[in-house]
């Protein structure tokens, strides 16, 4: 079993492959299942210290997408121009400021301004496992929240959360809110962890709303 922050073999190969953590490989894996982000040209990623999301959504995107990054701590990757990073706390973030930081909402129906939100967040452990995954379920309810305010119709989430009390509701709200929905624990996910990712993809709504 590897334990979480052990030098494993995805260390290793991200260091090789010029990534800034390995926690890249849990996003390719989800993305190449689910084909998430072929085609998305903006992105927002909750959680992205210390950045390589950023880098992955970056090569997808290309130089004419744009990538906006949210934590707590700067990226320390090397990103490209297209790349943005607001230093914030989710929690406390409105749809309105993100809108604002991707460049406005370029005329996108009630501020939609979004083909893809992923979240990454993930608390500060306490060894306290409920307390641990109820802060993590507050987060991911927040990456949702702002899924459900800022994607364009037919858009794709994918958000961490920790398996425990909460999770089934978060589960089932992303069941409803998209054509598929799913819970997914990706290859490089440790079996002792309790992370899985939600992902939703085909957003239902966003049609009809006015901001
Ligand atoms: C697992 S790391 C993300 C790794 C990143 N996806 C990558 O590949 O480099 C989780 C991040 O969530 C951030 N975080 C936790 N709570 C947050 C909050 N309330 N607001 C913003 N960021 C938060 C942490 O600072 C941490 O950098």
């Amino acid at each position: 079993m590897t334990r979480p922050g052990a030098r494993d073999a995805r260390y290793f190969r991200a260091k090789r492959d010029g990534y800034a953590a390995r926690s890249v490989y849990k996003l390719e894996d989800i993305d190449r299942r689910y084909g998430l982000l072929q085609g998305s040209r903006r992105v927002l990623d909750l959680g992205c210290h210390p950045g390589s999301w950023l880098q992955y959504c970056a090569q997808k995107v290309g130089p004419g997408g744009r990538v906006l990054g949210v934590d707590l701590k700067p990226p320390t990757a090397g990103l490209p121009s297209w790349v943005d990073y607001l230093e914030a706390d989710v929690l406390e973030l409105t749809a309105a400021e993100v809108a604002e930081a991707m460049g406005g909402a370029q005329g996108a129906k009630g501020g939609r301004c979004l083909d893809a939100l992923l979240s990454d967040l993930a608390p500060r452990t306490t060894g306290v496992v409920h307390a641990d995954v109820a802060k993590s379920v507050e987060l991911a309810a927040r990456a949702l929240e702002l899924a459900e305010a800022l994607l364009k119709p037919g858009g794709v989430l994918v958000a961490k959360v920790f398996q425990g009390a909460g999770v089934d509701q978060l589960i089932r709200r992303v069941k409803q809110a998209y054509k598929l929905g799913k819970a997914h624990k990706p290859a490089g996910s440790t079996k002792s962890s309790r992370e899985i990712y939600l992902v939703g993809r085909g957003f239902k709504g966003g049609a009809d709303k006015k901001s």
